[in-house]
């Protein structure tokens, strides 16, 4: 057969969506399972016969293996499966920590475009550029200088917006939600929230800007306070001894591996960070740290918060998230559930 057959995972996954025809395996299948096979055996049998006449039943037979031949020509390449029983197909990238299946093509390209996001992160365009005055885009702070001495801008907008921007702040939540294994922001946490993206100057010709940054903030009423160090040890204490646990039933556990609790009750807290996302080879350059402050310089017009005095929470932070937290707010920030 001159057609080049390869299988993956992939296509055997979305083979109930597909013609019979691309259905026609590389090995030798049971006669059980191809019925159009078990008719080309019949027909060899019938030429054994001393009448080479075909019998209107034999005609039919081939010119359905005929028809059969030129599907089998009109296939499309598939892709070769490999059976190896003793090794999982599930692969885990070092570089961006996302987990796909190897030989799935769907899988591996969109491991490829989430893998180059999650790096180098995406592109602010001529055609978002354009938009900018349509859509309220403002410019919250410029010429910020980083680590590297690169400078940057810091742009902000209402996280429901429509058009370009709209679908450039769609494609990079998908790539943050991917990153942190969260559900999409329901629309109604969008209409209440800002995005603030960290915008570089190209290196390119293109002379298009890299998203160096993003973090989302949104409108809350009430957040609680993270427990001191002390308060925190004294639980991981309690709950290692058999003693009764007044104090941990009395904290809420937000990362138990990091030791990190919270006090039960709610507190009036203005605004809360859904989102916090910076490109691996952007980060430590402190725009996290930028981004925060722009958020909490302008989010409420007219009335800059205070993290060290409670007046920004985080979700539940992963442990760079925890770190920046702590960084940021020196123990302030508070914890809300998105
Ligand atoms: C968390 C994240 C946004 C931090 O972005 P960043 O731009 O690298 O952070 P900054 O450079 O502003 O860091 C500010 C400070 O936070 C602390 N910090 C940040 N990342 C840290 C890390 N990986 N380990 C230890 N401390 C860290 C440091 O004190 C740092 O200051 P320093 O670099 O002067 O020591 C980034 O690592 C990221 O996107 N991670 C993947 C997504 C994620 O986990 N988001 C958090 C959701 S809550």
């Amino acid at each position: 057969m001159s057609t080049n057959v390869k299988r993956t995972y992939g296509s055997k996954r979305g083979s109930t969506f597909r013609s019979k025809s691309s259905l026609i395996p590389s090995s030798p299948v049971s006669d059980e399972s191809s019925p159009k096979r078990k008719r080309v055996l019949q027909e060899h049998s019938n030429l054994t016969d001393d009448n080479l006449q075909p019998t209107p039943k034999r005609a039919r037979t081939l010119s359905r293996a005929k028809e059969n031949k030129k599907e089998i020509k009109k296939q499309k390449t598939l892709t070769q499966l490999h059976f190896c029983i003793d090794q999982t197909t599930l692969r885990s990238c070092t570089r961006c920590g996302l987990s796909y299946t190897k030989g799935a093509p769907d899988d591996e390209s969109l491991h490829r475009t989430q893998c180059l996001r999650i790096q180098k992160g995406m592109e602010w365009g001529r055609e978002e550029d354009k938009e900018m005055a349509k859509c309220n885009v403002l410019q919250v702070a410029s010429g910020i200088r980083l680590k590297d001495k690169k400078k940057g801008r810091i742009i902000c907008f209402k996280a429901d917006v429509g058009g370009k921007i709209g679908s450039k702040l769609t494609a990079l939540l998908e790539t943050i939600n991917l990153t942190l294994s969260s559900p999409p922001l329901t629309p109604e946490i969008l209409r209440d929230s800002k995005a603030y993206l960290f915008l570089l100057p190209s290196s390119t010709p293109s002379g298009r800007e890299k998203i160096a940054g993003c973090i989302i903030a949104q409108r809350i009423s009430t957040a609680m306070a993270i427990a001191s160090p002390a308060e925190c040890e004294a639980v991981v204490q309690s709950s290692c001894s058999s003693d009764t646990h007044t104090q941990s039933t009395a904290l809420i556990a937000v990362d138990t591996g990091a030791g990190l609790f919270c006090h039960p009750t709610p507190l009036p807290t203005p605004m809360g960070i859904s989102r916090l996302f910076v490109p691996s080879t952007h980060r430590r350059q402190g725009i996290a740290r930028h981004l925060l402050s722009a958020a909490a310089a302008t989010f409420i017009h007219g009335c800059p918060l205070d993290p060290r005095k409670g007046e920004v929470a985080f979700t539940q932070p992963t442990g760079d998230g925890s770190a920046v937290m702590m960084d940021w707010g020196g123990g302030g920030v508070r914890i809300y559930e998105e």
